[in-house]
């Protein structure tokens, strides 16, 4: 552990396949961190049980989410990439928050409430603590800093108020940790109704771009992308939203600017745009699905990395949940 770097935490929950908006807006973020920080990326799949799963098609995905983050590019050799269920401090740590945590402040989540709605028939105690499980995730591995999207950033406040509780209480246990602003995590919308974030669980299937989708695919929900009845190529969230995130996936992939993009197809027409931008993801997708290929194929190499990182993660997180324990009273372990 290189003490020299601050600590970043950031993960995915283990279910389906990615959508590009995973990808630009967090994954290829990550990639190039481990430079600046020491970092854990888990594979969030005991959140995932939160929504009833079907165990054969779970399992999959959650070894294909592992496989993915190291196909695009988080090398687990220098990163702890690992699986939150293989670590059993997780759960030991979210109980004992659970006990820090008041019911008003859980009721409050935004995501809570958005959930019970959709799966009114399993408001189960898990999806109410939730933002709990997320809190011992973070505050085991005294993160730093947290890359997460905005609709994560109200779980990372109740965890930063759980910190501070615990922390008024037993003094300086844990690190309090802040979202991470730094490069931009690009917000992509939908291909379909760009008002509305790219999500896998779209019902129209050319709203999203999955990031295993073939070059076929992905050029043709391109070629189907919703635009505007103007012809011009120019950046305008609020008058042109779908031309825009367009450009920002093209920005995004290619690394030009805006204004770059916009003389690049001055003159041209929506047509060429959009072949432009479906030929740049397709491009950029290609090295990570054959990658993905190959180590879905090499389960050696794969599960040689699992097992070493979680051990990583065990021994750093439980350093912490010894130091929790001590502090509210828990009698030691039996040596
Ligand atoms: N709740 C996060 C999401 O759905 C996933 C997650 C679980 C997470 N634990 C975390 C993200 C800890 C960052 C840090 O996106």
């Amino acid at each position: 552990m290189d003490k020299e770097k601050k600590i970043l935490y950031s993960g995915m929950q283990a279910t389906n396949t990615l959508t590009l908006g995973n990808y630009l807006g967090a994954l290829k973020n990550w990639v190039k961190m481990h430079e600046e920080y020491e970092c854990f990326f888990g594979v969030m799949d005991l959140h995932s049980l939160t929504v009833r799963q079907e165990p054969a098609e779970f399992r999959k995905n959650a070894r294909s989410l592992y496989a993915l983050y190291v196909a695009a590019g988080l090398d687990p050799e220098q990163n702890c990439v690992y699986y939150q269920s293989h670590v059993p401090t997780h759960a030991q740590l979210a109980w004992i928050l659970n006990c820090f945590t008041y019911m008003g402040e859980l009721s409050r989540m935004t995501q809570f409430k958005d959930k019970s709605q959709k799966h009114a028939d399993n408001v189960n105690a898990g999806l109410f603590t939730y933002p709990v499980l997320m809190a011992a995730d973070i505050l085991l591995y005294q993160a730093d800093v947290v890359p997460v999207g905005a609709d994560q950033k109200q779980h990372l406040e109740i965890c930063r108020d759980i910190a501070e509780r615990f922390n008024a209480i037993y003094g300086d246990v844990f690190t309090i940790p802040e979202p991470y602003m730094g490069n931009t995590g690009a917000r992509i919308m939908s291909l379909q109704d760009p008002d509305k974030k790219m999500s896998k669980s779209d019902e129209n299937p050319n709203a999203a771009v999955m990031l295993l989708d073939d070059r076929d695919t992905i050029i043709r929900k391109f070629k189907r992308a919703v635009t505007d009845s103007d012809t011009a190529v120019r950046y305008d969230e609020e008058a042109k939203p779908g031309v825009s995130n367009l450009m920002t996936i093209y920005s995004c992939v290619t690394g030009k600017t805006m204004a770059d993009i916009e003389s690049e197809f001055a003159g041209k027409g929506y047509g060429d745009f959009k072949m432009a931008v479906g030929e740049a993801v397709a491009d950029e997708m290609a090295p990570i699905q054959s990658r993905y290929k190959e180590l879905m194929d090499d389960k050696t190499y794969i599960d040689g990395r699992i097992k070493e990182n979680d051990e990583k993660a065990y021994y750093f997180s439980n350093k912490t949940l010894r130091k929790v324990h001590k502090k509210v009273g828990l009698t030691e372990l039996i040596k």
